[in-house]
């Protein structure tokens, strides 16, 4: 009976399935993993940047804290980086951390980061726990340049604001938040979308620039 079943799950598998298996489950998950995360330990330590327990990394994480800035992560986070693995959606794009002088990014417990880019130029962004961000999307608390043709090149730091996205919130895949914006707790933020206005708790919004689509 055990041997019928085998053989019945094993119906139809070749030796490109092994190599498959192999694959996914030893060297993506486990040596690229392993080696992604001493990685980043180094990085994270060379650029002062803290992380709780339990970090797992796949693929190279882009690490730049600027001076007099701070860089957070907390427990259980997982950061795909990595062209090897990533969601089916994902266009190669590893997750960027960048802060200037005075900049705080801190990301809580749980959050699961996939190819997110975070720049924070003079105030802060905050990211929940449980919060997941899908690949190619883009975080910044500045435009860097201005409206005003005179000033556009080498405005002030005087539009940046600061960004809080809230707990258990799900960003889906190209999607960008723009300066200012506060995402409520358990909101959805569909794909594509560009976020220029505060977004409340327990809603989903989409389409750009992102409007209301539905309560949850
Ligand atoms: C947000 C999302 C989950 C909604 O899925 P859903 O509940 O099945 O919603 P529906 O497809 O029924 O769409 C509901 C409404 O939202 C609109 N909508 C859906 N996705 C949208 C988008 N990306 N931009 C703008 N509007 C969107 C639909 O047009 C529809 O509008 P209507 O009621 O006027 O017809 C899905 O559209 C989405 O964007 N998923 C993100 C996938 C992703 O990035 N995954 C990452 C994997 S790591």
């Amino acid at each position: 009976m055990r041997i019928q079943n085998i053989k019945q799950k094993l119906k139809g598998f070749t030796i490109f399935d092994l190599f498959s298996l192999i694959y996914n489950r030893i060297i993506l998950f486990w040596l690229l993993g392993i080696r992604s995360n001493v990685i980043f330990k180094i990085k994270a330590f060379l650029w002062n940047v803290k992380y709780g327990k339990n970090i797992k990394c796949y693929g190279s994480v882009f690490l730049n804290r600027g001076h007099l800035s701070s860089i957070s992560i907390g427990d259980n986070c997982l950061l795909i980086s990595g062209k090897r693995r990533g969601t089916a959606c994902s266009i190669y794009s590893p997750v960027k951390f960048r802060t200037y002088k005075g900049g705080k990014i801190i990301i809580k417990d749980d959050v699961e980061l996939s190819g997110t880019s975070i720049t924070v130029r003079s105030t802060s962004c905050t990211i929940g726990s449980k919060t997941m961000i899908a690949p190619n999307c883009i975080i910044m608390d500045s435009d860097f340049h201005t409206v005003s043709p005179k000033y556009r090149r080498n405005p002030g730091f005087e539009n940046d604001r600061e960004i809080i996205i809230g707990e258990n919130v799900w960003i889906g895949s190209r999607s960008t938040i723009l300066k200012g914006v506060k995402i409520g707790d358990n909101s959805i933020v569909a794909a594509g979308s560009v976020v220029t206005k505060n977004i409340p708790s327990d809603q989903m919004w989409g389409g750009i620039p992102a409007k209301f689509i539905s309560k949850l």
